[in-house]
């Protein structure tokens, strides 16, 4: 299968070097990256630099003989899967919304037929000017689409809305705007990630270590794959994935309660770490300290993969997870039988392993037909293979 390929348009602007650290992103996840240099981009990042991130010769001339011949505007445009232009100055916001085509960039972005996303990237007041909020609205008009700018310090010293958007909140609208051509377009999804609360009285509640990173990597996979994704999180401290639907929840109950609403989907991967109990009556008062030590009563939670398992609208495929210290293997099996899913992800969370809250895992894939030891991976690396066979055994099912 051939790589995704972007094509990102560098203006003149400071933030311009922010974009040296969003082709590596893009390289690290698989992406190719060819790139268009404007000659005000030249003043802020070296053509050397960006060539030798993106391992690729760096466009800069519309009449450049030996450019035409080898890659020409249109060609460059054709072969990738979107056009990114970071930072997109006001300057190149108003060329393009006004169809202005007089150098490599403009015709390149008046040419494409692919998708095009930008992230602005100028002085405060020249993006509140009321001249760059016309072309937002134009280019929008148009199809383009946007990240950022944030809020934040600016390097002309001033603060307010201007700054480029980071790399990685660019990488996640990409990954998004790819996903609509995926291997998980028409598939929905929902995601359960990160701890649950549950409240003793109105200032004390149970938790535990989970950070919710291994689902929100889950999330950002199924997104970048075209998946219609719900992400139902307890709470965490972790930004929304962009492209998921957020479903917001503190408690066990609550998780069941959202997961039931999110139901049909295709797939379903619970990866949060809920509480098995919750206190028997929740104080409505805080508890105050007695002499000896306090007597709690516990009731036992919802299994929310057990109930969505053997309920009604099951998913085609159900995917749970194993949390273990101990018989890893043995245990994820008991677990597979016993909540009736179809996969069960299980993994070492033992203090030693730095799984929870950590940003690595080690999981074995257990399903009916044996179990499998991935080797250790990065979160975002566990959620990609795991998203590849799920694909694969959806499509295998259909
Ligand atoms: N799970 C769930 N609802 C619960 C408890 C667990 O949906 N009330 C799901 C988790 O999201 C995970 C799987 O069940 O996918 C296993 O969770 P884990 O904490 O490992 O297992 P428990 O059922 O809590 O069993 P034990 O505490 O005995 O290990």
């Amino acid at each position: 299968m051939r790589s995704q390929q972007i094509l990102l348009i560098i203006g003149g602007g400071i933030a311009a070097y922010k974009s040296l650290e969003l082709i590596r992103l893009l390289a690290r996840d698989g992406i190719a990256v060819r790139t268009i240099l404007t000659r005000a981009g030249e003043e802020f990042v070296t053509p050397l630099s960006l060539a030798a991130l993106s391992r690729a010769p760096v466009h800069r001339d519309l009449f450049s003989l030996t450019d035409e011949a080898q890659m020409g505007h249109i060609e460059l445009s054709r072969a990738a899967d979107l056009v990114v232009v970071a930072p997109a100055t006001a300057d190149l916001m108003a060329k393009a919304a006004s169809g202005e085509a007089n150098d490599l960039a403009t015709t390149t972005l008046l040419a494409t037929d692919k998708p095009v996303l930008m992230a602005p990237a100028m002085n405060v007041r020249m993006w509140q000017h009321p001249a760059t909020q016309r072309n937002l609205a134009r280019l929008k008009a148009d199809g383009v689409s946007f990240v950022g700018p944030e809020d934040g310090a600016m390097a002309c010293g001033e603060f307010g809305p201007g700054r480029m958007a980071e790399p990685p909140a660019i990488l996640e609208v990409i990954r998004s705007l790819m996903g609509a051509q995926g291997q998980l377009k028409g598939i929905k999804a929902l995601v359960t990630a990160g701890p649950t609360h549950e409240p003793l009285d109105p200032v004390r509640y149970i938790a535990n270590r989970s950070s919710g990173r291994q689902g929100y990597a889950i999330a950002r996979a199924l997104v970048a794959a075209g998946a219609q994704t719900t992400l139902i999180s307890g709470p965490v401290n972790l930004p929304a994935v962009a492209g998921a639907r957020l479903l917001s929840v503190e408690t066990a109950e609550q998780m069941l309660a959202a997961t039931r609403e999110a139901l049909p989907v295709d797939v379903a991967i619970f990866c949060a770490a809920v509480a098995d109990w919750r206190a028997e009556s929740v104080a409505e008062q805080k508890l105050k300290k007695t002499p000896g030590p306090p007597t709690l009563r516990f009731a036992a939670n919802p299994d929310i993969l057990a109930t969505i398992s053997r309920g009604p609208h099951r998913p085609r495929l159900v995917i749970g997870f194993a949390a273990e210290t101990q018989a890893i293997v043995a245990h994820g099996k008991d677990k597979l039988a016993r909540k009736g899913c179809d996969w069960i992800l299980a993994n070492d969370v033992s203090p030693s392993s730095g799984v929870m809250g950590g940003t690595h895992n080690r999981v074995h894939l257990i399903t009916a037909r044996g179990d499998e030891e991935w080797p250790e991976l990065d979160k975002a690396e566990v959620a990609t293979r795991l998203v590849a066979r799920i694909a694969t055994a959806l499509q295998g099912a259909s």
